[in-house]
C-alpha cells in the first residue's frame, strides 16, 4: 500500500516537474519570404530557437530586422514559409483561421508600442473585452478584470476612459488586458517605444513580476537599453539571421 502511494507520488512529481521545465515555443529551420514587387524578400532566413515555461527573453536588432516578422508568426498572426513553428505543441502553420484566434485568444497575450485601447468604453471594459470570447460569468469576469488591474496598479481607476489616461496609465492598462487571462506567452513588440524612461522602468519590473508570479513566459523585440536591463536572455537578429543568443543578468533571475 505505501509502496503504492510512493509510486504514485513519484509518478505526479515526475509529471509535474516536467510541466515546469516544458518547452512551449519551438522554431526549427524558420524561414519568411514576402513577396517584393516581382521578387520575394527574405525576411527571416533558417531560424532555430525554444523557448521554455517563464523565460523573460527579447529580440534585439535594427529596425528591419525581423523582430516583429518572428513574433508575428509565434503569436499565430502570420505563418512561416518554410521550417516548423510549434507553440504550445501545436504547429503553427497547420492551424485554421479559427484555431489560430483560439490559440491567441486564450493563450497568447499581446502588447504593441501603440497601445490601441477602445476610446469609448472605460478602462474596466478595455480589459473585460479580452475575457468576451470566453465563457466566464459576469461575476468572473469581474473579479478577474479587478485583479489583472491590481496587477497594474490602476485598480482605483476602472471607470476611466483612455484619453484621460497618461501614456504609462494607457500602457498598463494594455499590460492588464494582455494579461487578464493568465496566458502562457506574452508577445510584447516595443512596448516601451512612446514611453519616458520613469514609465519604461516601471512597465518592464510590472512585467517581470508577472512573470514571476504567473510563470508566464515574456517574449519581446525591443531596442530599448532599459528594457535590455531586465531581460534573461537576448537573442540578436541582423537581416534576418540570428546572430546571438544568450543569457544575460542571470544574477537578478531570482529577485
Ligand atoms: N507584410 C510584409 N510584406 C513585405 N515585406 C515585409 C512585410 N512585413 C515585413 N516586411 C519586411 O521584412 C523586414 C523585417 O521587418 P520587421 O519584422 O517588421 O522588422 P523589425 O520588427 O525588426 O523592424 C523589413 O525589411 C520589412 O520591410
Ligand atoms: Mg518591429
Amino acid at each position: 500500500m505505501t509502496w503504492a502511494v510512493m509510486a504514485f507520488g513519484l509518478c505526479w512529481y515526475t509529471i509535474i516537474n516536467q510541466m515546469d521545465t516544458k518547452e512551449i515555443i519551438r522554431i526549427e529551420q524558420l524561414t519568411k519570404r514576402f513577396r517584393d514587387g516581382e521578387g520575394e524578400f527574405t525576411a527571416l532566413h533558417k531560424i532555430g530557437l525554444s523557448f521554455g515555461r517563464g523565460e523573460f527573453a527579447g529580440l534585439l536588432g535594427p529596425s528591419g530586422s525581423g523582430k516583429t516578422t518572428l513574433l508575428n508568426i509565434v503569436g499565430s498572426l502570420d505563418k512561416p514559409t518554410e521550417g516548423r513553428v510549434t507553440v504550445l505543441g501545436k504547429d503553427i502553420a497547420r492551424l485554421t483561421h479559427k484555431e489560430s484566434a483560439m490559440l491567441r485568444n486564450r493563450h497568447i497575450g499581446f502588447i504593441f508600442q501603440v497601445y490601441n485601447l477602445l476610446p469609448v468604453y472605460t478602462v474596466f471594459e478595455n480589459v473585460e473585452f479580452a475575457l468576451l470570447l470566453q465563457n466566464f460569468s459576469a461575476g468572473e469576469r469581474r473579479k478577474k478584470v479587478m485583479e489583472a488591474l491590481e496587477w497594474v496598479g490602476l485598480a482605483h481607476m476602472p471607470n476611466k476612459r483612455p484619453d484621460k489616461l497618461s501614456g504609462g496609465e494607457g500602457q498598463r492598462v494594455a499590460i492588464a488586458r494582455a494579461m487578464v487571462k493568465r496566458p502562457e506567452i506574452l508577445i510584447a513588440d516595443e512596448p516601451t517605444a512612446n514611453l519616458d524612461a520613469r514609465n519604461a522602468h516601471a512597465i518592464v519590473r510590472m512585467m517581470k513580476q508577472l512573470n514571476k508570479e504567473l510563470e508566464t513566459t515574456f517574449l519581446f523585440s525591443t531596442h530599448d537599453e532599459k528594457v535590455m536591463g531586465y531581460l534573461e536572455r537576448i537573442i540578436r537578429l541582423e537581416d534576418g539571421k540570428m546572430v546571438s543568443d544568450e543569457w544575460v543578468n542571470v544574477k537578478t533571475k531570482k529577485t
